[in-house]
C-alpha cells in the first residue's frame, strides 16, 4: 500500500508519500514562520491563504520525488483536526478532491495520533502498549497507548502546555517567535542553578502538569537586575531545567505506575535535546527504552499523518461520509480502526 498525506492544521503546509514496504518516499514542508513572525503568533486567516497557495505544489513535488503516479496510490490521508478550522479545511478540501478525482479512499487523521505514531518511522520502532509523553505547543499529556486508536489519558496540563511555556518565556527574554528552540539554544550558555524557577505540582501525586506560573516567575527574574547576556542565558537555563525536570518526574512516575517499559516522546518539545537525553538515560537505567521521532518529525509534518493513515487504511478503515474538520477533538474519542468503521464504542 502507498499513500499520500497532507498536513495543514496550523502554520506548516506539508505533504508526504509513504509506502508500506519501501518506507517514506517523499516528504516536503513549507513553514509559514516568517509570515507570522511580525505578529508574534499565528494569524489564522493568513495561515489559510498561504496553505491554499502552497499545498498543491507540495503535492506535485512529493509525487515527483517519490516517482509515483496517482494510479499507484491506494489512499490519501489528511489532518482532520484538532487545529485552526480554516487551515484544516484547506488540506481536507484538497485531499478529498484529489481522492474523489483519483477514485481513492480519503481518511481524516487526528493530528495528535499522527504525533504519537511518528516514532514508527524510525528503527527500532516502539510497540504497543507503551507510555506516551505528548508535548507540543498546545498539549502536554501522558497517555497509555494500548493499541492504534486506544489511548487512555493519564494526565495533562491544567493550563499552559510545555511548548507554550517555552514560547512565552522566550518572548519575555526578547527572543523571536517561535521561541522554544531559541530558548533551548540560549539555555546551553546558561549555568545550572543560577536562576532556580518553580516546578509546580511536582509535590502532588498524579500525572497533571501546570506551567502557567512559570511565565510570572520568568517575568520577575528578567526584571530583577540588568538583563545582560549571561543573565538571559541563566534564566533560559532555569526555564528549560524547570520544564524538563517536571516532565521527567511525572513521566517516570507514570512508567512506574503502569509497569510499561517503552516510552514514546512526541510533539514539538520532543525535539528538545535535554529532554531527549534525560528521558533516554532514565528509561535505560530501568531496563526500558525511550523512542523519539527524528528531530524534523517532532514538529508538525505530513510523514506522521501518512503513518497514521497507512495503519488505519490497512486495518480496513475507509473514508466516512463526514467531510468535516474539527477545531477541537479529544484524543480519547478516537477508536481502533474497525470500531471506528462500524461506529461501535
Ligand atoms: O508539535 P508542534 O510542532 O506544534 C503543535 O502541534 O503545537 O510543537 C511546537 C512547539 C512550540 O511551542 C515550540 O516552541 C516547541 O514545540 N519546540 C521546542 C523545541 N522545538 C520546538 N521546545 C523546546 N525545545 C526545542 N528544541
Ligand atoms: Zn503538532
Amino acid at each position: 500500500m502507498r499513500i499520500l498525506a497532507i498536513e495543514s492544521s496550523c502554520d506548516e503546509s506539508a505533504v508526504a508519500v509513504l509506502d508500506e514496504t519501501r518506507g517514506l518516499l517523499a516528504h516536503g514542508l513549507w513553514s509559514q514562520v516568517d509570515l507570522h513572525r511580525i505578529y508574534g503568533g499565528v494569524v489564522p486567516e493568513l495561515a489559510s491563504r498561504d496553505h491554499v497557495q502552497r499545498l498543491l505544489p507540495l503535492v506535485r513535488d512529493a509525487l515527483a520525488t517519490a516517482g509515483t503516479a496517482p494510479e499507484e496510490l491506494q489512499g490519501i490521508a489528511y489532518t482532520a483536526g484538532p487545529g485552526l478550522v480554516g487551515a484544516l479545511l484547506c488540506g481536507a478540501a484538497l485531499a478529498r478532491s484529489l481522492a474523489y478525482g483519483w477514485r481513492l479512499p480519503a481518511i481524516g487523521i487526528h493530528h495528535l495520533e499522527g504525533h504519537l505514531l511518528a516514532p514508527l518511522l524510525e528503527s527500532p520502532a516502539p510497540q504497543f502498549p507503551h507510555l506516551a509523553l505528548l508535548v507540543s505547543g498546545g498539549h502536554t499529556m501522558l497517555i497509555e497507548a494500548r493499541a492504534l486508536g486506544d489511548y487512555r489519558l493519564l494526565g495533562e496540563t491544567r493550563d499552559d502546555a510545555a511548548g507554550e511555556a517555552f514560547d512565552k518565556s522566550a518572548k519575555l527574554l526578547g527572543l523571536p517567535y517561535p521561541g522554544g528552540p531559541q530558548l533551548a539554544a540560549l539555555a546551553a550558555q546558561g549555568r545550572s542553578g543560577a536562576c532556580p524557577l518553580p516546578r509546580p505540582m511536582l509535590d502532588r501525586p498524579g500525572f497533571e502538569f501546570s506551567f502557567s506560573g512559570l511565565k510570572t516567575a520568568v517575568a520577575l527574574a528578567a526584571r530583577a537586575q540588568p538583563l545582560d547576556e549571561q543573565r538571559r542565558a541563566d534564566i533560559a537555563r532555569g526555564v528549560q531545567d524547570a520544564i524538563v525536570d517536571t516532565l521527567c518526574v511525572k513521566t517516570l512516575r507514570a512508567i512506574e505506575a503502569t509497569g510499561l517499559s517503552q516510552l514514546v516522546v512526541a510533539g514539538g518539545v520532543g525535539a528538545n535535546r535535554e529532554l531527549r537525553s534525560r528521558l533516554s538515560a532514565a528509561l535505560a537505567a530501568q531496563g526500558g527504552q525511550a523512542f523519539f521521532p527524528r528531530l524534523e518529525f517532532c514538529t508538525d509534518n505530513a510523514a506522521m499523518i501518512a503513518v497514521a493513515g497507512l495503519m488505519r487504511l490497512k486495518a480496513g478503515e475507509r473514508c466516512d461520509a463526514d467531510p468535516g474538520v474539527r477545531a477541537r477533538w479529544p484524543l480519547t474519542q478516537l477508536r481502533p480502526p474497525r470500531a471506528a468503521m462500524t461506529g461501535a464504542t
